[in-house]
């Protein structure tokens, strides 16, 4: 099965995405994710994208483009993925597209999270994540019991430097604008379902798990 998650920065992809890869057992591919490690490693890729995630704009299409070509390629994606944050905008879309043809595939589903403005601002400034082992934390939702530290691991807990105020509002901007965009692709080809985004994760999950079912009927 391949699944494209889409929504606005913070409305629980990658939260999502976790979750449901291990339920479908496929792998979860997160560009955002890509891109912080190659910038973490000092990469030639990431010092080149560095510098757009660090402003909240996006990364070029050609680079992102060639970034998942390469990724969706490896023998782990055989039986299907899961895209957290790919396609942003047309391009990338019509990319994909492409890509897949050419090995006979295609998109199953494309689900997307609505929520409100005021919970996506909430939710990326309480956001914390641990330097050690990734988890996430809330200082809202999920806190942890020891301040800035990482209950699971112990490691340091730290925020995302693209999640400052005025950062996070660029992110919502270019989302707006660029990626809205793609979902009438999706719509016109019947493949885009919408899934409300202000639940707990759990339910979120419930609710997924069921148009996924409805969807095989
Ligand atoms: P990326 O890493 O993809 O960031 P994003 O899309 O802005 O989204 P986030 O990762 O911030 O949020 P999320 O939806 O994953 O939510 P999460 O689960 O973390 O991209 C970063 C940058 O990389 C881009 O700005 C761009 O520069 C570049 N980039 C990446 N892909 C690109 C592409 N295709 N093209 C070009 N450039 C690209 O949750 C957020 C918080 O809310 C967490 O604290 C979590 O614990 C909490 N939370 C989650 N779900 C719930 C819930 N249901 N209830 C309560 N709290 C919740
Ligand atoms: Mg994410």
């Amino acid at each position: 099965m391949i699944l494209v998650l889409l929504g606005p920065p913070g409305s629980g992809k990658g939260t999502l995405a976790k979750l449901l890869s291990s339920q479908l057992n496929i792998p979860h591919i997160s560009t955002g994710d890509i891109l912080r490690e190659e910038a973490k490693l000092g990469t030639f890729l990431g010092k080149k994208v560095k510098l757009f995630m660090e402003k909240g704009e996006l990364v070029p299409d050609q680079i992102i483009l060639e970034v998942m070509k390469e990724r969706i390629r490896k023998p782990n994606c055989q039986k299907g993925f899961l895209l957290d944050g790919f396609p942003r905008t047309m391009p990338q879309a019509l990319g994909l597209d492409d890509m897949l043809k050419s090995w006979t595939k295609s998109i199953d589903l494309v689900l997307k999270f609505d929520l409100s403005d005021e919970c996506v601002l909430k939710r990326l400034g309480g956001r914390l994540i641990c330097s050690g082992c990734g988890a996430f934390f809330n200082l809202y939702t999920k806190p942890p019991q020891k301040d800035l530290i990482c209950d699971l691991c112990g490691s340091q807990l730290h925020q995302r430097p693209d999640d400052a105020q005025e950062v996070i509002l660029k992110r919502l901007k270019v989302y707006k604008a660029q990626t809205i965009p793609i979902e009438e692709y999706y719509n016109k080809q019947g493949k885009l379902r919408k899934a409300y985004g202000e639940l707990d994760p759990d339910s979120i999950l419930k609710n997924v798990l069921n148009i996924l079912q409805s969807k095989n009927k």
